[in-house]
Parts: structure tokens; C-alpha cells; sequence
């Protein structure tokens, strides 16, 4: 008999989720994690650290920018940056150890250590306490990723960064470039340039954002613009330069040589599946050009009894994929009809405004010839937005010509991010912009600005021409 019934390697927000499951469906489970605490790269360097210092520079700069329009004296206003890092720290442990709390309480063993595949169902988990080899009947594999570095500008950890230092430098640099303007670049670029870092950021596409739609790339960009970041669209970087005791970017746009002085520069160019240390070999699980597991779409990899999910495969590498995909496949594994609906994942930039899409958008619709009706609200025209400074952005609802289904939506706004919520369960049901426009919202709220963008698929919002 087995150790164990199921082992996932890897504790972020797949790996943890797959192990809770899998615990509550009766299943005798351990989850090796390489570092000390648990979480992964979303609850320690990611995702909720990051949120945490937007939460404080964006009371900062609420203050700072519209105090005085909302009747509030502070005088002088400063910023206390290792007190602002402290309570981003104290975020980090209390869910760190909220985690390893449900872990206790759901009987899920943790092994410290890194895990390696040793062949059918075995693993060596080596940790600071030795090495050892443990057997199961099913294994997941959550091992995540990391930040791409780029070839000729490698990470120092000092002046060239990736996220993990961005997020806990020591005093607020004077310049920081940026190289990406995706949601790292965006969110990281925020952060810095709120406390006063003068930041510019590099781009290689000719706009901001990724693929979200133009209207909504054009107006973040002038919003960003507006807060103080610079950026540099269409070209591409070329390396670093020392001119004395200075650091400079230097890039390319068209036959132009640019280049841009830096006291940090943080590379947030992407990041890549990551399975160091699982010799994933020795146990016959085939990675693909990319260095990702692969896996078919019950998510078993090529190895008997071996799975993948999360950031290591295939897909948006976001937590919420991760954690449905770990769900599912722990379903699965246990003879259910475990489901991940690809097609209803929704995508964040926690900037101020906030940027949230879901589905198709109206660009991607019209690439693909699709026949849509669209249909926008801006916040503008919203009552509770006025009352609360936040008219800036719009919602845009992408519907389907002939039915109505609710195709996609991107919102640029503020709090767009749980805004987006109540339009990702109309699509999960299969909801139309005239059901959105019929659901009753309660006023004064953001959200009526979602009714209102449903109705105007048909022309019918009621706040706006
Ligand atoms: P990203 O893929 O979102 O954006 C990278 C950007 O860098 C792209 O716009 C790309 O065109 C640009 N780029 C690539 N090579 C370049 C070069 N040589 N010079 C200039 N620009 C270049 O990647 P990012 O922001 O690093 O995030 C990594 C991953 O983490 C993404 O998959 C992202 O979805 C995820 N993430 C999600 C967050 C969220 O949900 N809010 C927050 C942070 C990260």
C-alpha cells in the first residue's frame, strides 16, 4: 500500500487547493513544498503582497491628490516605507499561516523539502531535516513558475529586478524603469510611481495592457500618464549601460536609440513553467517546447498516475485558473466530473483604475468576424461613481448578434475587479445582456454601471445617450 493517497508538489493557490480537496473528499494527502512557508509565489511574492502595497500607496495617494477636495488637512504628507512593507509583511504571514492552519486542520501532511520524481508513484523529498522517499497512488504536480529574465540583462537582485525584489525594495527608488507594461509592469510601476519614483515603462507592443481592447489600452495608458508614469511603446530593449556610477536601460523604437537612466530596473516580461529539481524525466513526464508538462484534458500528464495543473501547464498563468484546474482534477481522480470552463476565466490589473476582463473582447470579436452587439456605459454617468471620485472608465459588454449570450466584458474602473464578478456568472450561465440589463442592482452602486452597459447592447441604458 501506498503512503499516501495523493502527494501534490507545490503549495501555491493550485497545489494547496488540490491538496484541501482531495483531503475532503476522504483522500489521505501530503503536499511537499520547498520553501518554508506555504502559498507559493501568489501568497508570498505575488499576487497578495502586491495588493497589500497598492492597498497603502492608493490611500496614500487618494490623500495626497484629492485630500483637500474631500475636506482633509494632513499637512506635510510623507511616506514610511519600512512601515508600509511591515503590514505588507504581516498580510503575507497571517495568510501563510492561515493555510498551514486549514492544512492542520484538514489532515493534509506537509513535507518540507523539494520534491523529485522517482518513477511510478514515488518522490524524494529532500528537506532541511534530510532526504527521504515517500510513495502515492496519484500525484499532482503544482510546481508553478518563475519570472523570465531576459538573456542579455540577467537579474542582479540589486539594480536589474524581477517582481520578488520589486515588491520589497528598502527605500522608494528615484528612477525605475520598467521592461513590460503587462500586469506586473503595471500594477509594480503603480506602486513606486504613487510614492513619487519617477517610472517609465518600456514596452514592445504598441500598446499597454496585453490583449485587452484598444479603447480600453488607449485609456488606461492616459489615466497612468496622468499619475506620473511614462511610457515607451514599440520598442525594444537592447541591454543595460554604465556611464560612470550610472545605470541606463537602452532599447531601440524604429531606427531611434533610446535610453533611460535607472536607479532599478524591473523586468516583468512574462514568466515561464518552472519544474526545477522535479527530474521530471526519471519519471517519463514529457515537458513541452516551452518547458511546460504536459498534460491531455483530464490533466494527466504522460506519466501513469501523474498529473499537472496550474502555472506549469498550459494557459493563463493566473491563481484562480490554478485553483479550478486543482479542484478538477482531484475530482476527477476521485471518479467525478471535475470541470475547468477555460472560456470564463476573468483577468485582473489591480491598478487605480482597475482593469478586468473576461471572455471575448471587441477586438478579438472582430479578428475572428464574430457578429456582436457591444454595448458601454461609462462611470461618468454612474451616481455612486460621482459621489466617490471613481468616474473614471467605462463597462463594455460583448454580446453574440443573434442570441444575446454575453460573449466577454472588460471593464476599466474602479474596483472593476469584483465588479467583473457578476458578469463572469451570467456568462457561467449562459446569461444575455438583456438578462444583465433586467437584473435589479441596487442603487447608488458601481455595478448599475454593468445593468446599464447590458441594456446598452440594445441600445436601451437608461443614464446614457
Ligand atoms: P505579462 O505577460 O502580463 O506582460 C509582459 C509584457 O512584457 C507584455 O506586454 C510583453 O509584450 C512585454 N515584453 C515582453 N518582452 C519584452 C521586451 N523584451 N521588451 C519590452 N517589453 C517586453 O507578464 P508579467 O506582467 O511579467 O506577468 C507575468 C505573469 O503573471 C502573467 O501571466 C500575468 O498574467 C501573471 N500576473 C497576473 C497578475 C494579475 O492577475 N493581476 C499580477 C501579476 C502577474
Amino acid at each position: 500500500m501506498a503512503d499516501y493517497d495523493l502527494l501534490v508538489i507545490g503549495s501555491g493557490p493550485g497545489g494547496y487547493v488540490a491538496a484541501f480537496r482531495a483531503a475532503q473528499l476522504g483522500m489521505k494527502t501530503a503536499l511537499v513544498e520547498k520553501d518554508a512557508t506555504l502559498g507559493g509565489t501568489c501568497l508570498n511574492v505575488g499576487c497578495i503582497p502586491s495588493k497589500a502595497l497598492l492597498h497603502s500607496t492608493e490611500i496614500f495617494h487618494i490623500v495626497k491628490e484629492r485630500g483637500e477636495a474631500h475636506g482633509i488637512k494632513t499637512g506635510k504628507l510623507s511616506s514610511d516605507i519600512p512601515a508600509l512593507m511591515k503590514r505588507k509583511d504581516e498580510v503575507v504571514k497571517q495568510l501563510n499561516g492561515g493555510v498551514a492552519q486549514l492544512a492542520k486542520a484538514r489532515k493534509v501532511e506537509v513535507l518540507q523539502g523539494l520534491g523529485s520524481l522517482e518513477g511510478e508513484g514515488k518522490v524524494k523529498v529532500k528537506g532541511d531535516d534530510g532526504e527521504k522517499t515517500v510513495s502515492a497512488d496519484h500525484i499532482i504536480i503544482a510546481t508553478g513558475s518563475v519570472p523570465v529574465e531576459l538573456p542579455f540583462m540577467k537579474f542582479d537582485g540589486k539594480t536589474i529586478v524581477s517582481s520578488t525584489e520589486a515588491i520589497a525594495f528598502d527605500k522608494i527608488p528615484g528612477k525605475l524603469v520598467v521592461v513590460g507594461a503587462g500586469a506586473i509592469g503595471l500594477e509594480l510601476g503603480s506602486v513606486w510611481a504613487r510614492l513619487g519614483s519617477e517610472v517609465t515603462v518600456v514596452e514592445l507592443l504598441p500598446q499597454i495592457a496585453g490583449a485587452v481592447d484598444k479603447d480600453v489600452a488607449k485609456m488606461a495608458e492616459r489615466f497612468f500618464k496622468k499619475q506620473g508614469m511614462a511610457f515607451e511603446l514599440g520598442a525594444k530593449v537592447t541591454g543595460v549601460a554604465k556611464e560612470g556610477k550610472k545605470t541606463f536601460l537602452t532599447a531601440e523604437k524604429g531606427d531611434k536609440e533610446l535610453k533611460f537612466e535607472a536607479d532599478k530596473i524591473l523586468v516583468a516580461v512574462g514568466r515561464k513553467a518552472t519544474t526545477a529539481g522535479l527530474t521530471p524525466d526519471k519519471a517519463g513526464v514529457e515537458l513541452d517546447d516551452r518547458g511546460r508538462v504536459k498534460i491531455d484534458d483530464h490533466f494527466r500528464t504522460s506519466a501513469k498516475g501523474i498529473y499537472a495543473i496550474g502555472d506549469v501547464v498550459a494557459g493563463p498563468m493566473l491563481a484562480h485558473k490554478a485553483e479550478e484546474e486543482a479542484v478538477a482534477c482531484v475530482e476527477l481522480i476521485a471518479g467525478k466530473g471535475g470541470h475547468c470552463n477555460y472560456d470564463v476565466i476573468p483577468n485582473v490589473i489591480y491598478t487605480e483604475p482597475e482593469i478586468a476582463c473576461v471572455g471575448i473582447g471587441e477586438d478579438k470579436a472582430k479578428e475572428d468576424k464574430l457578429e456582436v452587439n457591444v454595448g458601454k456605459f461609462p462611470f461618468a454617468a454612474n451616481g455612486r461613481a460621482i459621489a466617490v471620485d471613481a468616474t473614471d472608465g467605462f463597462v463594455k459588454i460583448i454580446a453574440d448578434k443573434k442570441t444575446d449570450r454575453i460573449l466577454g466584458a472588460q471593464i476599466i474602473g474602479h474596483g472593476a475587479s469584483e465588479l467583473v464578478a457578476a458578469i463572469v456568472t451570467h456568462m457561467e450561465y449562459g446569461g444575455s445582456a438583456e438578462d444583465l440589463g433586467r437584473t435589479i442592482h441596487a442603487h447608488p452602486t458601481m455595478s448599475e454601471a454593468m445593468k446599464e452597459a447590458g441594456l446598452a447592447v440594445s441600445k436601451s441604458a437608461i443614464h446614457s445617450m
